[in-house]
């Protein structure tokens, strides 16, 4: 298994390209369930979690097709892929497909809504939560649909189509808002979706069904109405930038100190984080081209936060800035709302000296002047790439085992940082 072998206390200085946003790809790749003609997404990033859901499309009939990968001067790949479901081969979607990844549950959506069926599996418990889809189930029935659960296994059926309809959400839910849209844009009449997340992927995804023919509005706001088509044709559409990879970027600049040009970054993504960013003690400067992250010698200001939906601090940047702050001049109080177990960090975090306390969702931090390198591991992507984060500042060799948690949503991690000076490299075996 890969590891990735980090020599801390290097400053970050040059330019990170910022890829296609993984959670943008995801359900635009989805979308592609939706018409028999193509849909085309430029810029879909290179990622474990983008081949493991071309393999699950494939399984219910989707071709794809890759071109346009093209290595500019500075290193940003541009990826165009072309995805084609001309027939749905099967509305099934097994457990061992499932199981890999939970956003390939959203296939229930645009299969129910084409096909008037759809048997998908649970995707079962995961490392950060329990993760329900009560409420995607909700919004199905909502929509006219007959749902039953069998087996481990979700049995949607609409023979006769679904219906416009409107639903709350009792709590806000990315994922149930892209199922949501996805049904709704091939239901009958209008859907009226309220508490709906704000998120930027959303939309995308919202943009796109637009350019498929459905027509909605109040995408990135919590009331979005949906008009359905009888059915829906192929557009070309580009995936959003990374806004967890930008911050992300941003906090390792943050913690190293140095100057780093986040090119292609939309501020607009990412404005509490920056926010908070700043009241670290860090400059952030919106530029043309991107983002510019500045740190210099200064004292890393303790800043407390808590996680909410769009467009309040991401829980996907957590993991990240807590690495952040064990290097605070002072203590940060940091409380996780989104999801009931994501500081599975804590510990690892420790093992590299950080000194940190958990009383139920709320974490406090203590600065400590220095990090030392350690063996530390991860269960999951943020969780990972936050010991990244304090690996480069800590002193000595850390190294961060299950790399593949990072390959799952940081493309080309090592060679981004290392490009701008990290002392960082992959490990194979
Ligand atoms: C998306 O997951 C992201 N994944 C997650 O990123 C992200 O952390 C999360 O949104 C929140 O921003 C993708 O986009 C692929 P939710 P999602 O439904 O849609 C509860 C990463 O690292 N809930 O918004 O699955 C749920 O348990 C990943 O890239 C229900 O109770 O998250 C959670 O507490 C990790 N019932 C909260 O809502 C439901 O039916 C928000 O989850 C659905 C959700």
């Amino acid at each position: 298994m890969d590891r990735i072998k980090i020599i801390g206390g290097e400053q970050l200085n040059g330019i990170i390209p910022i890829s296609g946003a993984k959670n943008a790809a995801l359900p635009l790749m989805i979308a592609s369930l939706l018409t028999d003609d193509v849909l085309t997404l430029e810029d879909v990033p290179h990622l474990a979690d983008v081949e493991q859901l071309i393999r699950i499309l494939g399984n219910h009939g989707v071709d794809y097709s890759v071109n346009g990968r093209r290595e500019h001067q500075d290193g940003v790949y541009s990826r165009t892929v072309h995805f084609t479901a001309r027939n749905i081969v099967t509305t099934t979607a097994p457990y061992d497909l499932v199981a890999k990844m939970r956003a390939s549950f959203w296939v229930i959506g645009p299969l129910l809504a084409r096909e008037g069926e759809a048997t998908v599996s649970l995707p079962g418990g995961c490392a950060i939560g329990t993760r329900p889809v009560d409420f995607i189930l909700d919004g199905l029935r909502a929509l006219g649909a007959d749902i039953t659960i069998d087996n481990g296994y979700v049995h949607a059926r609409a023979p006769k189509g679904l219906k416009g309809a409107e639903y709350h959400f009792p709590k806000v839910t990315v994922g149930g808002t892209h199922v949501m849209l996805m049904a709704a844009s091939l239901a009958k009449g209008e859907t009226v979706l309220r508490n709906a997340a704000c998120e930027p992927e959303v939309v995308n995804l919202a943009e796109c069904l637009n350019d498929m023919g459905a027509q909605i509005t109040g995408a990135g706001t919590p009331e979005i109405r949906i008009k359905g088509a009888k059915s829906l044709s192929g557009a070309r559409v580009r995936v959003i930038p990374d806004r967890i990879e930008t911050g992300t970027y941003a906090m390792a600049v943050a913690m190293t100190g140095g100057d780093v040009l986040l090119k292609g970054a939309d501020p607009r993504q990412l404005e509490v984080v920056l926010q908070t960013l700043r009241q670290t003690g860090t400059q952030i400067e919106e530029e043309a081209e991107g983002i510019r992250i500045r740190r210099n010698s200064n004292a890393i200001t303790p800043v407390d936060i808590s996680t909410e939906p769009f467009p309040g601090f991401p829980t996907d940047l957590q993991a990240q800035f807590m690495g952040l702050m064990t290097r605070a001049n002072g203590t940060a109080k940091i409380t996780e709302t989104v999801f009931e177990n994501r500081f599975m960090h804590v510990q690892e975090l420790a093992r590299l000296g950080a000194r940190i306390s958990l009383s139920g969702q709320t974490a406090t931090i203590e600065g400590v002047e220095r990090l030392k390198g350690a063996q530390v591991m991860a269960t999951d992507l943020r969780a990972s790439v936050a010991l990244v984060i304090a690996g480069l500042a800590a002193e000595g060799e850390t190294t961060v085992n299950r790399v593949y948690h990072l390959d799952r949503g940081f493309e080309r991690l090592e060679e981004k940082l290392s490009a701008c000076g990290a002392n960082i490299e992959r490990i194979s075996g």
